[in-house]
Order: structure tokens, then C-alpha cells, then sequence
């Protein structure tokens, strides 16, 4: 039996995802990133590394999740660790997205940032069953969640009432499973600003003022922070 530790990354298709399904792999773990798209650069980037392996599954679907962890189970993989980062950012006037509908956004976002992390762990439950508290949970929130109602953000001339909403919804569940102690460890993290595309497209200066985004954490440092070396001794 593999004694090689496994990690499955959410979200792995993006840049914090990304960058810490890399760092897991350079230090000898078995990295699983699902996908919905094995078309996308990031998707055919991780493929080509040998510990990484890529399985088609849309997490923002119950039915993926259940997919992908029905796979895992039925291949007889034990997980040590789920790294929730599937998510998006989007100002409540639907930029930089398609949508101009407030409510839509909301939903988007609600979709994109919450429902994925609650099918991954309704999977879980479903495949994992007897192993859940030998897994460590991670869940990407944003700071955003702290925001009070008087922040610029919430109460100036652009607004993230939706995102704000869902990230606070993304740690009060993480709280929620911490309490029920579900997981071995459920920890949540709220990140500032991380230089993603994602991010340096969503907050031009007219938006968010002038970003020194020199002196913001790329994907990589962020993952460096979250797993330093110790991590892997
Ligand atoms: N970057 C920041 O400054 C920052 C700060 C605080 C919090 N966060 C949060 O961290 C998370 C990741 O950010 P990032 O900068 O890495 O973004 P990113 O590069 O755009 O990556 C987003 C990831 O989430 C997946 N995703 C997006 N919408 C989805 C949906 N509806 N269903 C399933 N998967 C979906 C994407 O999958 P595809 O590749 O298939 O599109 C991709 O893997 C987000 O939740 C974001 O809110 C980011």
C-alpha cells in the first residue's frame, strides 16, 4: 500500500489552488485537482506533472462532488487534507462578469464560493464516512467576510454586498464544521488582496485606488504562507 500522503485540491484550476497543488507536489504528496474544463492552461499545466492528477468533475454540482469522491473511494485513496479554494469575486454591479443584475451576482457568487465547499464536504460524508476525522479541511474565505457595514467596500461608490455575503457565509460554515468537529482540523482562511489575475482584474484603480500589487502576496508566497516548509518536515 502507497505510503504517499494525498491532498485534492478545489479550485485547483486557479491561481491559489494552483500554487498550492504545485507546492504539495514538490514535496512528494499525490496532488487531485478536479476540473471542468481539461482544456484550460492551468488544467494541461498540472497534468504534465507526474504527481498531479487531473479528474473531469464540476464541484459547483453536488453530482460532481459526489463523482469525484466516488472515484477516490472506489481507487481506495486515503486524503489527508482538502484544500477549498474554488471561487470568484464579483462587484455587486456585476463587474468584471457578464451579468448587471445585483441578484445574479449574488447567486453567482453564492454558487461559486459556497455551494462548491458544501458539496465537497456533502461528498465527503457520503464516500469518506469512516475516515472524516483524519482529514484536514481548508476553506479560502476572503477578508471580506469581516467587513463591517461601514466599510468603503460595502457603503462607497462600488459595493460587494454579494461577495461580502457569501464570504461571511464561507467561515461561518468552516465555523460550523470546527464546532461539530467533523474534520481533524477545519481551518478557514481570509486572505487580503492576493495578486491572482482574478484579483488584478477585479480591482482597477478606479475601483479599488492604487494598488501597490508589488507588495501584494503572489499565489505562490500566499501557498508558501499557508504551507511553509515545517509543513512538510
Ligand atoms: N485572489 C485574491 O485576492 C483573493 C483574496 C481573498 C479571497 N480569495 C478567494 O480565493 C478563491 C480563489 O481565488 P483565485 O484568485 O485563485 O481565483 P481564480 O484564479 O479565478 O481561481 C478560481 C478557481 O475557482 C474555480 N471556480 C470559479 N467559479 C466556480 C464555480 N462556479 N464552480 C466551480 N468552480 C469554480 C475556478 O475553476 P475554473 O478554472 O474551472 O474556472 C478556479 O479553479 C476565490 O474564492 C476568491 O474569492 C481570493
Amino acid at each position: 500500500m502507497s505510503t504517499q500522503k494525498t491532498i485534492v485540491v478545489i479550485g485547483g484550476t486557479g491561481e491559489i489552488g494552483k500554487a498550492v497543488a504545485l507546492r504539495f507536489a514538490a514535496n512528494g504528496w499525490r496532488v487531485i485537482v478536479p476540473a471542468r474544463d481539461l482544456g484550460k492552461p492551468s488544467a494541461q499545466e498540472l497534468m504534465a506533472n507526474p504527481s498531479i492528477t487531473i479528474i473531469l468533475a464540476d464541484v459547483s454540482k453536488l453530482n460532481g462532488a459526489q463523482h469525484l469522491f466516488q472515484l477516490l473511494k472506489n481507487d481506495d485513496i486515503t486524503i489527508r487534507v482538502v484544500f477549498q479554494a474554488a471561487g470568484t469575486f464579483l462587484w455587486d454591479d456585476g463587474f468584471p462578469g457578464p451579468t448587471k443584475n445585483a441578484e445574479e451576482v449574488a447567486r453567482l457568487l453564492f454558487s461559486a464560493n459556497v455551494e462548491t465547499k458544501e458539496h465537497v464536504v456533502e461528498a465527503l460524508r457520503e464516500y469518506y464516512a469512516d475516515t472524516l476525522g483524519s482529514i484536514r479541511m481548508d476553506l479560502v474565505s476572503s477578508h471580506a467576510a469581516q467587513f463591517g457595514p461601514e466599510h468603503p467596500f460595502r457603503n462607497g461608490p462600488f459595493c460587494e454586498e454579494g461577495y461580502v455575503a457569501a464570504m461571511a457565509r464561507v467561515s461561518a460554515y468552516g465555523a460550523q464544521l470546527k464546532a461539530e468537529g467533523i474534520f481533524a482540523e477545519t481551518i478557514v482562511h481570509e486572505p487580503g488582496l492576493v495578486a491572482s489575475d482574478m484579483a488584478r482584474t477585479a480591482f482597477p484603480p478606479e475601483r479599488a485606488g492604487d494598488i501597490d500589487w508589488a507588495a501584494v502576496d503572489t499565489p505562490e508566497e500566499y501557498a508558501e504562507k499557508l504551507f511553509p516548509n515545517t509543513f512538510f518536515i
